[in-house]
């Protein structure tokens, strides 16, 4: 497997999605510290093994989304995280942005660092055995917000990425997520998530990235989880489909989504509904909608895990369990 197309489609393959295991060391700290858990190095590579040493992992995940930290760890068999996807058929990725930055003068937005040095970055993890690449940027739904600038500022910066990636033979995950905190109505999700989307692939196509070599990461249209009357799964479903089908191009091979906070079967409810609506809309849709969940998927684990190595059986079951509900859900299913 070694076209950018060919990479794409792989990881979005039919009953597969992506697990997001790159929360930063400073996230990841929060979590352990959800569990009275001191986070270290060797403790997030631990919190790691919990759900890559799962058996039957390979069954459900097309592919890992590293942070560079776990990038280099190993599990305590000495086999690195990496080497241990590769044998499993499993794709590493890694999570090359910087982190968020307040953008001056526009109280409240953010912008994504680190196209400094990406290329070298790239080429180093390429090597190391990456295949996709993810860059998050962030959007909060507010009274104006987000502004024009803040939207064009982070859509030119992942185009670079995307530019970059290609060129290095990495496939590009762009992910521009629109914030599920706040009181915002399913309506003004849908108005925003389908302005951010048209501007990011109107900016990836004038950096003229090829749209067959990159998925889309997106937040799903949902209301904000403040909101006193939120729209049920199907209404989701619905509005995604419409929001993607006015903004995605066709060439593009998958769309996979992250659970943004959502609980974990709300996050699975709303997967099966998308793709439900998918397939009843007119036409169909042209691309795989999978997940790429971080806290749906591990959330429930976690807790289970607690910390003890007494408890891993317990909370490796407890991860199969959202792997097979969302590997289902992505097919239209219900497990
Ligand atoms: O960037 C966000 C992660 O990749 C997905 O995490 O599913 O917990 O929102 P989440």
């Amino acid at each position: 497997m070694e076209t950018l197309q060919e990479i794409a489609k792989a990881m979005v393959a039919a009953g597969k999605g992506i697990l997001a295991a790159d929360e930063s060391p400073g996230t990841a700290g929060k979590r352990l510290a959800s569990i009275n858990t001191e986070s270290t190095p060797d403790s997030r590579r631990q919190y790691r093994e919990v759900f890559l040493g799962t058996e039957g992992v390979e069954n459900y995940l097309s592919g890992v989304i590293f942070h560079d930290e776990t990038f280099r760890q190993s599990l305590s068999t000495g086999v690195s995280f990496v080497e241990l996807l590769q044998g499993l058929g499993i794709i590493p990725g890694i999570k090359v942005d910087m982190g968020l930055q307040d953008l001056p003068n526009f109280s409240g937005e953010k912008y994504t660092q680190g196209i400094t040095g990406l290329k070298e970055r790239l080429a180093e993890y390429y090597a190391m055995g990456a295949r996709f690449a993810k860059w998050r940027a962030a959007f909060s739904i507010g009274e104006n917000l987000p502004s024009d600038t803040c939207v064009e500022t982070n859509c030119v910066a992942m185009a670079m990425y995307a530019l970059l990636c290609q060129e290095a033979g990495i496939v590009p995950i762009v992910e521009p997520e629109i914030l599920l905190e706040g009181s915002h109505s399913i309506e003004e999700s849908y108005e925003v998530t389908t302005r951010v989307l048209k501007e990011l692939f109107a900016t990836l196509k004038r950096y003229k990235v090829q749209m067959d070599g990159v998925i889309l990461k997106s937040s799903m249209v949902i209301s904000g989880n403040k909101n006193e009357n939120r729209a049920n799964a199907a209404t989701v479903g619905e509005m995604t489909i419409k929001c993607l089908k006015e903004s995605v191009p066709s060439e593009v091979p998958g769309v996979v989504f992250l659970s943004g906070g959502q609980i974990a079967d709300e996050a699975t409810e709303n997967l099966y509904e998308i793709n439900k609506a998918a397939s009843l809309s007119e036409g169909g849709v042209p691309w795989q909608l999978t997940f790429s969940y971080a806290r749906a998927l591990q959330g429930p684990s976690l807790a289970s895990w607690n910390g003890h190595d007494e408890n891993i059986p317990a909370a490796r079951e407890r991860f199969l369990e959202r792997m097979k509900a969302n590997s289902a859900a992505r097919m239209g299913e219900v497990a």
